[in-house]
């Protein structure tokens, strides 16, 4: 555990209350460590601090349009990296027809959240019929295969030598947010005995980012039966039951659903707005400067962010103050709506992430001026 210098102050015209009852015509700014888990300091600015009239460097945010990135790779290994480092690697893959091999993944366990499309998942493990929403936490060294049924955008996401693992609920108990009971595993059933038999299959493997071929006389997808604790698992979207405080707008952090070492990931779910009068009801301003945020837009209407469409990613560098659009910010302290309308996945990593050139080919330059009002 470590001795921050801790002081719980108050100086000048403040808040005593976090994201609450800030003084008129302010904008609070939170600056932390840890994210949003250790010692803070809440500051109320005369201007939003995100107020500014041009922003230039490599620390500006981006944003990429992953919808224009339409090649679609029968391996997962081929397809594009749009972002990476040497914890995770992210990668957009469109999948339009059943793989024509398996894939194994011998870096790192895997995540694969389903934006769009429906199929059959195969592996060591057995069958799942995936879809739309899905997110499949598919442990290293597992052989798999995707056969759609209809095209597929997959967002994947390795946990580089590393494995992804649940948080703690905490004061909420085990089964808040999701029920661990809700996860659904492959099995041994009718569709994974038939894809068994004497096809000669060929294994892509991939390990320290080099990618080797093993071809069997079989599908070695041939388990008649396993046990253990051990297993590829689905969590829908759909079945996540986010907390929220109705006089308290939750840090992103509270919709934590995965870990792994070095990045976490989070999803956010339509919830209701706060309803205290002085509670504020958009996300405060803050300072990543522990983490890089990367935003994938997966379905909605996100309320914070203006010109942002299904299927786009935005990149915050850690290092700035960011927040609301100032659309958003009108809104800051009363919503035309009861409820949130939007599901995205979040993933923050501790390291600082590299931009691929597939990406790159996709940015969105404007972003970093979507925040201006003046100029
Ligand atoms: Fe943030």
């Amino acid at each position: 555990m470590k001795r921050y210098l801790n002081f719980p102050l108050v100086k000048g015209t403040a808040s005593r209350q976090a994201h609450a009852d800030l003084p008129e015509g302010t904008y609070e700014r939170e600056m932390s460590k840890e994210g949003f888990f250790g010692p803070a300091a809440f500051f109320y600015h005369r201007n939003p601090p995100t107020g500014w009239i041009d922003f230039d460097g490599p620390l500006a945010p981006r944003a990429f349009d992953l919808t224009r990135i339409n090649d679609a790779p029968g391996s997962p290994w081929s397809a594009p990296v749009v972002l990476h480092n040497k914890a995770t690697e992210i990668r957009l893959w469109c999948l339009a027809d059943p793989m024509p091999t398996l894939a194994r993944n011998g870096d790192g366990d895997q995540l694969l959240f389903l934006h769009r499309g429906s199929g059959d998942f195969f592996c060591d493990f057995g069958h799942l019929a995936i879809g739309q929403g899905d997110y499949l936490v598919i442990p290293r060294g597992t052989m798999w295969r995707i056969v759609p049924a209809e095209p597929m955008r997959i967002l994947a996401v390795e946990a580089t030598n590393s494995s992804f693992t649940l948080p703690d609920r905490g004061l909420l108990g085990p089964h808040a947010i999701f029920d661990p009971a809700m996860m659904d595993t492959p099995e041994i059933n009718e569709a994974f005995r038939a894809q068994q038999g004497d096809t000669q299959t060929r294994v892509a493997v991939k390990k320290r980012g080099q990618v080797s071929w093993m071809t069997y006389p079989f599908n070695p997808l041939d388990a008649v039966g396993w046990h253990g604790e051990l297993s590829a698992a689905r969590l829908n979207v759909r079945d996540i039951r986010p907390i929220m405080s109705h006089r308290y707008h939750v840090p992103p952090s509270a919709h934590t659903t995965f870990l792994a070492d070095r990045f976490v990931v989070c999803t956010f779910a339509p919830r209701p707005f706060e309803t205290d009068p002085g509670a504020i009801k958009v996300p405060f301003f803050h300072n990543n400067d522990d983490y890089d945020e990367v935003l994938f837009y997966h379905d909605g209407d996100f309320f914070s962010r203006d010109n942002i469409h299904p299927g786009m990613m935005t990149l915050h560098p850690g290092g700035f103050t960011h927040g609301p659009h100032p659309k958003a910010l009108t809104r800051m302290f009363e919503q035309p709506k009861a409820m949130t309308d939007e599901y995205a996945v979040m993933i923050d990593t501790r390291d600082p992430l590299e931009i691929g050139e597939a990406a790159s080919a996709v940015e969105w330059t404007g972003y970093k001026d979507s925040w201006k009002t003046k100029s």
